[in-house]
């Protein structure tokens, strides 16, 4: 039986867990993992964390010092954690490869949707029994170009999905895929894909190299009056060139489920707070900017696969059991 601290946890968290498998412990703890409350893990034999939980280098020092050997993470993503660090300090790091690719990419059309036709404008005038349609009109999907970068497991199932709308689908990927080709994508280089987007959607992980992919320069480079979404990282995304170019009307809309510093936001209740960062404030006014709180995960579908494999995960360490689902520096350039 494995002693697993859980960082981060939510009530959705505790409730799949408690009621899957009784083989392994569990302690739930509400904070996130970082510096300041790696302690929390003591006596532990591993620690299972989320999308905003800090494994850097100071916390996996501490984890090895206390002899906890194993980072499980509830997803996807793993650029969270340092992984030489891991390395360096003898600790396995697991994650969740997929749950619901579909979830996601279900949630960035849900998005594009929404955004395109204006429903969230329409939702609460309509409920305040306003049913005028001045400045409601927005535009059709079909036969719009819709740009993807990234197109790994989400990609290919919003591909899928953006073509059902009649949509030209163009890609960006470093490593293109045969098969996405003999589906009829067109692959471009990058500055091409920004230039012929109507709709422009991310889904490549962060990494060294993908920060900031979305820039003053590369947002210059985008279509006039192009939509930008963003469901996969907020660190892809400079945030004050992207509030620049909506200012100045270069960039026609935004639609995001992550956001660069959401670290001090997401997964809180912070309604009776005044909101100090600034960058959200002022996106959270713009009328042609939709947010969600990186909810494209959450399904109820998701949840099972994420606990099914996050159980997996656990026996797999505590048998001393090799994984797929492990991830290490091999998998990554400039680790
Ligand atoms: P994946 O690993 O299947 O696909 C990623 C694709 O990006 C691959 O085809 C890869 O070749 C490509 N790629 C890598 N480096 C690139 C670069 N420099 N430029 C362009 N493409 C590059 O990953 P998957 O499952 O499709 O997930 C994608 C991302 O979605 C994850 O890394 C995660 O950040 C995000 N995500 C967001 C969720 C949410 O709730 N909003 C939930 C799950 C994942």
């Amino acid at each position: 039986m494995a002693k697993i601290a859980f960082f981060s946890t939510q009530s959705y968290d505790r409730r799949f867990f408690e009621n899957s498998s009784g083989k392994h412990s569990f302690e739930f703890f509400e904070t996130r993992l970082k510096p300041n409350t790696v302690k929390l893990a003591n006596g532990f034999d591993g620690v299972c964390v989320f999308v905003n939980d800090r494994v850097n280098e100071e916390v996996l020092k501490s984890l090895s010092d206390m002899k906890v050997g194993l980072v499980a993470l509830r997803c996807a993503g793993f650029n969270n954690v340092d992984l030489k660090a891991a390395e360096k300090y003898n600790i396995r790091v697991m994650r969740v490869p997929a749950y619901s690719p579909e979830a996601v990419a279900e949630h960035a059309m849900a998005l594009i949707m929404s955004l395109a036709r204006k429903i969230h404008k329409a939702y609460s005038r309509v409920r305040e029994g306003n049913f005028s349609l001045e400045k409601l009109s927005g535009f059709t999907i079909h036969g719009k170009t819709i740009g993807v970068i990234g197109t790994g497991k989400i990609g290919q199932a919003f591909i899928n999905i953006a073509k059902g709308f009649g949509a030209e689908v163009i890609a960006y990927d470093k490593f293109p895929n045969e098969k996405v080709s003999k589906d009829g994508v067109r692959y471009y280089d990058f500055d091409t894909v920004l230039a012929k987007s109507d709709i422009l959607s991310l889904h490549c992980p962060l990494t060294p190299e993908t920060h900031h992919l979305i820039n003053r320069e590369s947002l210059a480079k985008m279509k006039e009056g192009a939509m930008l979404v963003n469901t996969s990282r907020g660190k892809l995304v400079d945030t004050a060139s992207v509030i620049e170019s909506l200012k100045n009307g270069h960039l026609g809309s935004l639609a995001i489920d992550v956001y660069e510093q959401e670290e001090k936001l997401f997964f809180r209740d912070l309604s009776d707070l005044v909101i100090r960062d600034d960058q959200i404030a002022q996106l959270m006014i713009f009328p042609n900017v939709l947010i969600t709180a990186h909810q494209g995960f959450f399904t109820a579908e998701s949840l099972q696969e994420i606990t099914n494999t996050t159980l997996k995960n656990f026996d797999d360490y505590q048998e001393g059991r090799s994984s797929e689902n492990e991830v290490s520096c091999s998998l990554i350039k400039d680790c």
